[in-house]
């Protein structure tokens, strides 16, 4: 039976790894077994609280502990078991301080072979707000464990944004392809933001008039793919899926990062899942883009998001600035998690803290698949290696 299981889990792995060529562009489709899911009352389990000042994008906020989201409801399940996660609005925050708010990472983390799910009724926008929920390799130095921006969007703007950061000179630029996403490329950012995708009612006040949607992101070998759905047009693979989820009816992605164009086993490691909300900042602040929703009379300057916005009473602004979510959940090719997937980490690196049986096959797929030089017949031999391992 152990055979048969590796078996049958060695050939998708092998078919996505020579599809990979054969493929390219497209989101591979399959069926993945839940990992993790964060909802309800135990929405908040399993997350580090930041609880610190944010110096990583200059926003001007305290991210803060869990303690204090729970003393000042920036953090709680409300009465419709979603939960709230948003910026102080009713702090009268002096000249030169910062407005609280919230930064969280899953303490778990998703190989390569991983579906993220996000259900939403509520993103929080409004003027110097920047929100996102995005993924990235924890303990390793930014950006080389790669990051994925699943929810990112700044002041009052119409639509989501999607991009990666990652590391070394060759980035992943997407592809400028309607045939296989439904979104358009927009031009670098900043430094290492490659791609900008954008799709409509996906964000702010129609986000919200639509009772939100669901965000999905596939982090797959074949590519990354990210498809938004308002609610009403949410799949019902998507709704109805409990234990697994299968991909196979979700359509042309609003975003692909395909393998053709991102090597995604060299650039990505396991992936942690982060939420925040920061406020002004690189993106949000910058005077040009804080003036493009937020028109600004008088001096436009480096000041003029935190002046017009953060200080004092901050109320007009900040009421729409929260994150209202049913749930998030993460799928993996086999249901584990907490799967190393260094090259060094050799076979048998399961940690494997997941609901579901341990199988050490993903891990050593996920170590197959993380290196790129890693061919077909090398990645059968890690899974088979690693099968022996256990
Ligand atoms: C700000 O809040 C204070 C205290 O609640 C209140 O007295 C004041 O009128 C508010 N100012 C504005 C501009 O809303
Ligand atoms: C703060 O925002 C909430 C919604 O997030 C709103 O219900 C409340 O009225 C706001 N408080 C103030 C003081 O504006």
């Amino acid at each position: 039976m152990h055979t048969l299981w590796t078996l049958t889990t060695v050939l998708p792995f092998v078919a996505a790894a020579a599809g990979r060529d054969a493929l390219q562009s497209r989101a591979s489709s399959g069926t993945y077994t839940l990992a993790k899911e964060y909802s309800g009352s135990s929405f908040f389990d399993g997350w580090d609280w930041y609880g610190a000042p944010d110096l990583l994008q200059n926003g001007d906020v305290n991210w803060v502990t869990e303690a204090q989201a729970t003393a000042e409801q920036l953090a709680y399940v409300n009465a419709a078991g979603n939960a709230i996660i948003k910026v102080d609005n009713t702090t009268y925050v002096q000249a030169n301080q910062k407005r609280d708010t919230v930064r969280i990472t899953s303490q778990d983390d998703f190989p390569i072979g991983s579906v993220f799910v996000l259900d939403a009724t509520h993103l929080p926008y409004g003027c110097s707000v920047w929100p996102s929920f995005w993924t990235t390799e924890a303990g390793v130095t930014w950006p080389s464990g790669g990051e994925i921006d699943i929810i990112e969007t700044v002041n009052r703007m119409a639509a989501n944004q999607y991009a990666l950061h990652t590391g070394g000179a060759d980035g992943c630029f997407g592809v400028n392809d309607t045939s296989v996403q439904t979104g358009t490329r927009t031009a670098p950012r900043r430094r290492r933001v490659i791609t900008g995708v954008l799709s409509g009612d996906s964000a702010g006040e129609a986000f919200a008039a639509a009772g939100g949607g669901v965000y999905a992101a596939q982090f797959d070998p074949s590519g990354i793919f990210i498809w938004f759905w308002s609610r009403a047009n949410i799949p019902s693979s998507v709704s109805s899926a409990t234990n697994s989820i299968d991909t196979s009816d979700w359509g042309t992605p609003s975003a692909a990062f395909p393998s053709s164009s991102c090597d995604i086993s060299e650039k990505f490691g396991p992936q942690s899942l982060v939420l925040d909300i920061t406020l002004c900042g690189n993106w949000a602040g910058e005077p040009s883009v804080y003036n493009e929703t937020c028109p600004t009379s008088g001096t436009l300057d480096a000041n003029s998001c935190y002046q017009n916005s953060v200080v004092f009473n901050g109320t007009s602004d900040y009421t729409f600035a929260y994150f209202e979510i049913q749930y998030i959940k993460a799928f993996t090719s086999d249901g584990q998690f907490n799967v190393s997937v260094s090259a060094s980490s050799s076979a048998a690196a399961a940690t494997g803290t997941g609901g579901a049986p341990a199988s050490q096959g993903a891990a050593s797929s996920a170590v197959a698949t993380r290196r790129a030089e890693v061919g077909v017949l090398v990645g059968a031999a890690f899974v088979l290696v690693g099968w022996t391992a256990v």
